[in-house]
């Protein structure tokens, strides 16, 4: 069994290793030159649990690595994987890259390959886009075959993909029955658990309303937290209590806002105002869930910023500490995508000296973000606030007693995860404890 996994981003690079580590022959194709070559050297590209492992066991042996589809030896091939980008313009999804590699893989068939798209798609996209590519570019060299395409999600968490590649069902969705099962049989190879539906755009639904779902989830957390801010109630002690033994809830805790490259995005991807249009004013329950998790890092820093400032009436020159640029720290990742703490950094650099950590990211990219790199110890010196971002593993046993001794005063703690109990700050002088949903 061989496979082409057309675009080595986390998707596609994670899927084509966690194959190749279960015998597949995957080749591999980047087109962006620095990727591809960071990737050919055996270097990973991305922060996940185990890559470099995956790299070494499998490179040169089964996964090859190529730059481009030409390249790649045509007669070895039975299916291409699309895992390219698909990211938003506008509020609308580019599928530019998934058109122009689809071009490719259809230059490259001979005729009978099968065909799966990876990428995260709006619905119906693989049938009227996808397939009408294929079968042009099939027959402008006189190819008359039936093509066998279906559409496959990718539903793992970034960090530990490598992981649930083989734990987690893989949904499948064919445009037939031979589709279905030549489809099965490759994600077979990762896990026992394939779930067929009916159709193609089942598949595609499925993928958007997965990412949906936990959005709203977290909006509707989020809001809880900003009612419970007005009233003076702790959202945390009244999520807590209410999910206590009662069956019928499990509301989410609420954060410094919802990033990411996936839940930023899909639910514009799902609702699109030509399907919501059974709504009064196209009013979709899912898009004001989403513009509500996007309102919060600005109305975070805007609390912070009036707090700092109630309590530092002429001072200059404060010093924030950030702790979190990842846009989450639990499994660990280094990517930044939609992040909640680049809009609000973006915000608090402009009345304060920013400094930033975070363990995953690299400290260029906490620069660009608007933050001076530093280590803990001494992003804490001195500080006239710390806000921590992200619920980072590193982040939960701080000795955070002796290192809020070493900060400014007055000094306001911003646990945005709730990581230390409030009761630690109450006898400590010039010390105010905050956090999202508490005031
Ligand atoms: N990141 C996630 O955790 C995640 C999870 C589920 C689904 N998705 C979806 O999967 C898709 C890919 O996501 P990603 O995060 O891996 O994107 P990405 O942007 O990190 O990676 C895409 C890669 O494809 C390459 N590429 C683009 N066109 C190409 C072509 N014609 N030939 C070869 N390579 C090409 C790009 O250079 C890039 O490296 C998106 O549609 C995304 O919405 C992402």
């Amino acid at each position: 069994m061989s496979a082409v996994v057309i675009g080595l981003g986390f998707v596609g690079l994670t899927l084509a290793l966690a194959l190749a580590d279960k015998g597949v022959m995957v080749f591999g194709v980047e087109s962006n030159n620095g990727s591809y070559r960071t990737i050919s050297a055996g270097k990973p590209t991305i922060n996940e649990k185990g890559i470099e492992l995956f790299l070494r066991r499998n490179l040169g042996r089964t996964f090859m690595v190529f730059e481009k589809l030409e390249d790649v030896p045509g007669s070895e091939v039975d299916t291409y994987v699309i895992c390219v980008g698909t990211p938003l313009q506008s509020g609308s999804p580019y599928i530019g890259y998934l058109k122009s590699a689809t071009e490719s893989v259809g230059k490259h068939m001979k005729g009978n390959e099968m065909v799966i798209v990876r990428s995260t798609v709006p619905i119906g996209t693989t049938r009227k886009i996808v397939l009408p590519i294929l079968r042009g570019e099939l027959k402008k060299r006189g190819i008359e075959t039936q093509v066998n395409i279906a559409f496959a999600p990718e539903r793992t968490a970034e960090g530990v993909a490598l992981q649930e590649l083989y734990e987690l069902p893989q949904i499948v969705g064919g445009i037939n029955e031979e589709s279905v099962s030549r489809s099965m049989n490759l994600f077979r190879r990762l896990t026992p658990t394939v779930i067929m539906v009916s159709s193609v755009e089942t598949a595609e639904m499925i993928k958007l309303i997965d990412n949906s779902y936990r959005d709203v989830r977290f909006a509707y957390a989020n809001e809880i937290a900003l009612m419970c801010e007005k009233l003076g109630i702790d959202a945390n002690e009244c999520i807590s209590k209410s999910n206590v033994h009662y069956p019928r809830n499990s509301i989410p805790f609420p954060s410094p806002g919802v990033g990411g490259p996936c839940l930023s995005k899909d639910p514009y991807i799902l609702a699109q105002e030509e399907l919501v249009d059974y709504l009064p004013n196209k009013r979709s329950l899912i898009i004001a869930g989403r513009r509500l998790n996007e309102a919060i890092p600005e109305l975070l820093a805007e609390k912070i910023k009036s707090k700092i400032r109630s309590k530092n009436k002429s001072a200059k020159d404060l010093k924030v500490f950030v702790m979190g640029f990842a846009f989450k720290g639990h499994p660990e990742t280094n990517d930044t995508r939609d992040s909640p703490t680049i809009p609000l950094v973006n915000i608090l650099k402009k009345d304060f000296n920013i400094y930033g950590h975070d363990p995953a990211v690299p400290k260029d990219i906490i620069e660009a973000a608007g933050a001076t790199p530093t280590d803990i110890e001494s992003g804490f010196k001195n500080a006239a606030c710390v806000i921590i971002m992200n619920n980072h593993m590193s982040y939960r046993n701080l000795d955070v007693t002796s290192l809020v001794e070493k900060a400014a005063r007055p000094f306001i703690f911003v646990d945005c995860w709730r990581l230390y109990d409030k009761k630690i700050f109450e006898t400590m002088d010039g010390v105010t404890y905050t956090g999202v949903g508490i005031v």
